[in-house]
């Protein structure tokens, strides 16, 4: 059975047992079409994002996945964070390679998106796969993977350990921009579902698309080169597509008319296919 047959048996399993949490849209047809809602590191709209406390607002507002960054420290550790430098989301300073995790974790990692937040720390892998696995999907995106040498490796390993490797596991996909990363995690996990990010138009042409799903599951593009003729390419490769980053009523809903298979948000109450036109 190849990659993509697993996937779909996957997915079907996955649709036909999901949790009350999943968003439907009705189809002229009368078939029922599932659009992920996805939160974009954690409900960053709602949180400081890649935080513990962004990932549990996506559950309370019954997102179907959480999508975040991971990085590695100094000493090796796998951490969740957007930036490659600690500056903008903590009340320290430096890069993340150059911090060992305990500087990392020493960090305030709320404060900055309100008084409320003061406290939240900057997440190893280890404690999001410990608490979200199996509650809601994880959309793992390597973050700048060039500057992590072995971090596939990493990664695979950490899945392995916990069994997660197993195509009965699939509410788990790993995203980049990083393409030759994603062709890696490929090799290294091929039961797990790969998605590649762009915001380039370059990447949207029968030639690029072709290329991209020798490997690819997901393709993963900006919302600016969202068109219908491209949803339906993509599908016509077998791929599904999944496109960021909500932070409109207006952009979920142009989205959602688009036939997206997910939607990336800041903002999960903003996906409601009930509201599609
Ligand atoms: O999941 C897509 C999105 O996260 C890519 O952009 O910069 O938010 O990581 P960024
Ligand atoms: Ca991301």
């Amino acid at each position: 059975m190849n990659k993509k047959t697993l996937l779909g048996t996957g997915l079907s399993l996955l649709i036909l047992f999901s949790p009350l949490t999943q968003a439907f849209a009705e189809e002229s047809t009368g078939e029922v079409r599932k659009v992920d809602n996805i939160a974009h590191r954690g409900a960053a709209g709602y949180a400081p994002e890649n935080t513990m406390a962004a990932f549990d607002k996506a559950i309370e507002m019954k997102a179907d996945y959480i999508e975040m960054d991971i990085q590695r420290t100094k000493d090796g550790e796998l951490v969740i964070i957007h930036d490659t430098s600690v500056d903008r989301t903590t009340d320290g300073s430096g890069y993340v390679r150059d911090l060992t995790l305990n500087e990392l974790r020493s960090l305030d990692a709320g404060s900055w998106k309100g008084t409320e937040f003061a406290g939240e720390k900057i997440p190893t892998f280890d404690q999001v796969l410990d608490k979200y696995h199996g509650k809601i999907g994880i959309l793992l995106e390597l973050k700048a993977p060039e500057l992590y040498p072995g971090i596939e490796e990493s990664i695979a390993e950490e899945l392995k350990d916990r069994n997660l490797d197993k195509p009965q596991n699939q509410k788990m996909i790993l995203q980049s921009f990083n393409f030759e990363s994603m062709k890696k995690m490929n090799t290294l996990l091929p039961n797990i579902p790969i998605g590649v990010l762009t915001w380039s138009k370059a990447h949207t042409t029968p030639q690029a698309l072709k290329e991209f799903s020798a490997y690819a599951d997901y393709f993963n593009p900006s919302y600016g080169l969202i068109n219908e003729d491209l949803v339906n390419l993509v599908h016509s490769l077998g791929m599904k597509i999944q496109s960021w980053t909500v932070r409109s009523q207006a952009s979920a809903d142009f989205l959602l008319e688009m036939k997206v298979d997910g939607i990336i948000t800041d903002y999960p109450d903003y996906v409601d296919p009930r509201k599609e036109k």
